[in-house]
């Protein structure tokens, strides 16, 4: 299958300092492909790489080194250019524009007649929860509020590939719960989405497959399976009336093990552990009040082995 992205050694080095004799180097020979209709999630911590990359996909910066395609097509393609969707890190738009004007111009700049821009920008607007401040300008929005535009901006041409930049940023819960339900409805519409994130559970609810930056290095790459192979979740179990005897125990089999005025918390590495956990406490005394899970199998990969290499 023609993949939909396709990165290949892509390195960059800015040039700072006053005098433009500093060089930072904030990706090196990273590769990765994209397929149609995949939920791409790109993760790394603060300063990995990420917006770099989708700088340099997005033409607004030039890499040093590699190559990239989107859609099979050279980056400097203007008619590709009509078939994807950006939602850039800090979107700074026009502020004393209403959102309902600057889904307008965008939908202008992308060739939308006005029946069709009055029709997708209606749609828009419902999809992203914002019919209410429409005709409110974007410098009275909220973070969210614009971040919402933002999106409908991104979809509004009703592009194939959609590339957000960390797009759950500044969003409250039930916010961060509706973008994951438009990304998953771009999905069933045969869209392919490319995001980066920092927050791994974004990513576990929605990724085929994934890479990990680290340092402007690919470390990660592959499906979640993958990646969550031989690691499992991280479990906590609480219990109350125990007796010395039965925090001994417990012990043996917990990576860790500390008192609370809420009970004994025992941090557990697997279901079988949880097991005889649970069985010392009916040997030795004590109440189970709960298990449950405290980092997911990706998260122990991406907290600890997350710079161990290349996997895939
Ligand atoms: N215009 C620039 N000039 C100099 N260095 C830059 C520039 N933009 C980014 N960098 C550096 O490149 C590295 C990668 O930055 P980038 O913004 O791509 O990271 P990121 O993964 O998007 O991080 P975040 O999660 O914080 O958004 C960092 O070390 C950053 O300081
Ligand atoms: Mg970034």
């Amino acid at each position: 299958m023609q993949p939909v992205i396709e990165i290949e050694r892509l390195s960059m080095e800015y040039v700072t300092g006053f005098w433009r004799n500093k060089r930072v180097r904030s990706l090196e020979d990273v590769s990765l492909e994209v397929y149609p209709g995949e939920v791409f999630g790109f993760l790394g911590h603060n300063g990995a790489g990420k917006t770099t990359t989708l700088k340099i996909l997005m033409r607004i910066v030039y890499p040093t080194g590699g190559r990239a395609r989107i859609l099979g097509c050279s980056l400097d393609d203007i008619a590709m250019r009509r078939r994807i969707g950006y939602l850039p890190e800090t979107p700074y738009f026009y502020d004393y524009l209403t959102g309902y004007e600057l889904l307008d111009y965008f939908g202008r700049l992308c060739g939308l007649d006005a029946t069709q821009r009055a029709q997708r920008i209606r749609d828009m607007l419902a999809l992203v929860g914002m019919q209410h401040a429409a005709h409110r300008p974007l410098r009275k929005y909220s973070k969210g509020m614009l971040q919402r535009i933002g999106i409908a901006q991104a979809i509004l041409h009703d592009p194939e590939v959609v590339f957000l930049d960390e797009p759950m940023t500044g969003l409250d819960p039930i916010g961060r719960r509706e973008v994951r339900d438009i990304i998953a409805g771009l999905r069933d519409r045969g869209k392919t989405v490319f995001f980066s994130t920092h927050i791994l559970s974004d990513v576990e609810a929605l990724c085929d497959r994934v890479a990990i930056l680290k340092q402007g290095r690919r470390v990660a790459y592959g499906t979640l399976a993958e990646l969550q192979a031989g690691r499992s979740a991280t479990l906590e179990l609480v219990a109350t009336e125990t007796t010395p005897e039965t925090i001994q125990a417990l012990e043996k089999h917990a990576a860790r093990v500390r008192k609370t005025a809420a009970g004994v918390h025992c941090e557990l590495k697997s279901a079988e552990d949880v097991g005889e956990a649970i069985a010392e406490l009916r040997r030795h005394g004590g109440r189970l009040v709960s298990v449950t899970p405290v980092r997911s199998a990706l998260e122990e990969f991406f907290v600890r082995d997350g710079s161990a290499g290349e996997i895939a």
